[in-house]
Formats: structure tokens, sequence, C-alpha cells
């Protein structure tokens, strides 16, 4: 039997509080990491680490929730600081903090507050969580970034200007890093899933009434958040030693129909 696939690593997922970063979250500390569950909505950021302390076993995984706004650099600083004094490294970081609205739309349609508000969340806030936590990545003597796009970075899906930006944003300065950092031996990579049935995107699907023309064009049906979590595992352990700079489908087929 081989042994849990992220053994000894010190992981910080953002955003962790729900949907694909709880998943992950639960899915790393099962595979042995000890993750840093970073967290805007204390509440949700409190149960998502109770939830993925249940799935250590015996593998010596362990979750704490640290508060954090990955768009407030301070708040970043502070949350990094108290991973390392927490956990002693940093291994791997998870970019997942983000996600689109209703309030996007065609560049004549969506307003500007929409448009800085996915800037700065999904793209902004990649940026920075990267600039504070590679220097700890390259102390560890190396590691893993995942970061989160989307299908939507790889097509265009209408009504979806902003955040078809962001996550184009986040494609290439994916690829900036991998090029930038494999000198530090740090691998990034982003995954790219298409509709995803987090609470948040339940709820927004609940309101839309062409879900069956949607899942119709997902091969496979729409995907759920351990497909996604499934792939960081991949990303994040030392299987993907020679996997940099790609942006890794996981969107039933989308893509290609
Ligand atoms: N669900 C999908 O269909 C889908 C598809 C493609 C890409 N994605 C991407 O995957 C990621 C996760 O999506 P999800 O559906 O799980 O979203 P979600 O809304 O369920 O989870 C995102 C979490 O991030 C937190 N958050 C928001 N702003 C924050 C901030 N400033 N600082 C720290 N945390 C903050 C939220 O409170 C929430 O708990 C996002 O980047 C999203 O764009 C999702």
């Amino acid at each position: 039997m081989p042994g849990p696939r992220l053994a000894g690593k010190v992981a910080l997922i953002t955003g962790a509080g729900g949907g694909i970063g709880r998943a992950t979250a639960e899915r790393f500390v099962e595979e042995g990491a000890k993750v840093a569950v970073l967290e805007i909505n204390r509440e949700l950021g409190e149960a998502a680490a109770a939830s993925a302390r249940a799935m250590a076993g015996n593998a010596g995984g362990d979750a704490h929730f640290i508060h954090c706004d990955v768009t407030e650099k301070a708040s970043v600083t502070a949350a990094v600081a108290e991973t390392i004094r927490r956990f002693g490294k940093l291994d791997i970081l998870h970019n997942n903090a983000g996600g689109s609205t209703p309030q996007d739309g065609s560049v004549t349609e969506a307003s500007e507050e929409e448009f800085w508000r996915v800037i700065k969340l999904d793209l902004f806030g990649t940026f920075l969580c990267s600039k504070v936590a590679i220097p700890e990545i390259a102390k560890s003597g190396g590691g893993s970034i995942i970061n989160m796009a989307s299908n939507l970075a790889l097509m265009a899906v209408p009504g979806r200007a902003a955040y078809g930006a962001a996550k184009g944003g986040v494609a290439s300065l994916t690829r900036a890093m991998a090029l930038d950092h494999a000198k530090q031996k740090i691998r990034v990579n982003a995954i790219a899933p298409s509709v995803t049935l987090s609470d948040r995107v339940k709820k927004l699907l609940d309101s839309n009434p062409g879900i069956s023309k949607l899942a119709e064009s997902h091969l496979f049906g729409l995907g759920q958040p351990i497909h996604i979590a499934n792939m960081a595992v991949y990303l994040a352990s030392d299987e993907a030693a020679i996997t940099t700079g790609q942006i890794m489908s996981v969107d039933s087929g989308v893509t290609i129909y």
C-alpha cells in the first residue's frame, strides 16, 4: 500500500471555507498534509477546518483556521506568518479564493465595480498571496503552487467578460510564475474547472432555467468539488514532479464539445 500522498507537507489554501476549497482541505488532510484554512468568513473557516481535521486518521494531517482577506497585504502577511508559526514551514499554496457573480455581463453590461471586484479577488489576490508565500516555499526547498483558473480562461461564454478576463489573467500569471520560480524548485500550475456544484454555484443555478442545456455540454455531467480537489492533490504531490506552467482542465469535456 502506498503511503499518504502529502505526508509531511504544509499547505495553505485560500477561500477554504466553502465549495472546492473546503473539499481540497479535507482531501489534503486525508493525504497527511497540515493545512492552513484561510477564509474571510470566520464561521465557514472554523467549520471547514473542523471537518478537515476529522479526516486526519493516522496519516499525520491537521487543519487550522486563519482569518484572512486575500486582497489585503497586511492580512495575507499575517496569515502566512501564522501558518509558519503553527506548522513550521510552507510547501504548498493553493490560490482558490474567487468566483463570479450574476453582476457580470458583456463589456457593455458589466459595471466597472464588478470588473474591479473580480480582478481584485481572483487575479490580484493570487498575485498577492504568491508574492508573500513564495519566499517561504523557497526556504523549505521548493514546493507547489496551485492557482484557480476556469474553463472561461480557455473559451468564451456569453455574458462573462469580467470573470473571463480575471481567469485569463490567472492562466497567464501561472505560466509567468512557473518560469520565474523554477530555479527555486517551485512548480506552478492552475486548475480550470467548468461548472462545479459548490453551494454558491448551486444557488446560482437554481435561478437559471438553462441548467439542463448547460449540463448537456458536460460529457460526464456537472462537476463536484471533490473532482477538483483530487486534481489539486496530484498537483500538490511529488507525483507531479515535472508538471509546471500547465492549466489542467477538469471540466467534463466542455472545452472540446
Ligand atoms: N464552482 C464553479 O463552478 C467554479 C468553476 C470554475 C472555477 N471556479 C473557481 O474555483 C474557486 C472556488 O470556487 P467555489 O465555487 O468553491 O466558491 P465558493 O464561493 O464556494 O468558495 C469561495 C470561498 O472564498 C471565500 N472568500 C471570498 N472572498 C475572500 C477573500 N477576499 N479572502 C479570503 N476568502 C475569500 C468565500 O467566503 C468562500 O468561502 C474560485 O476561484 C472560482 O472562481 C469555480
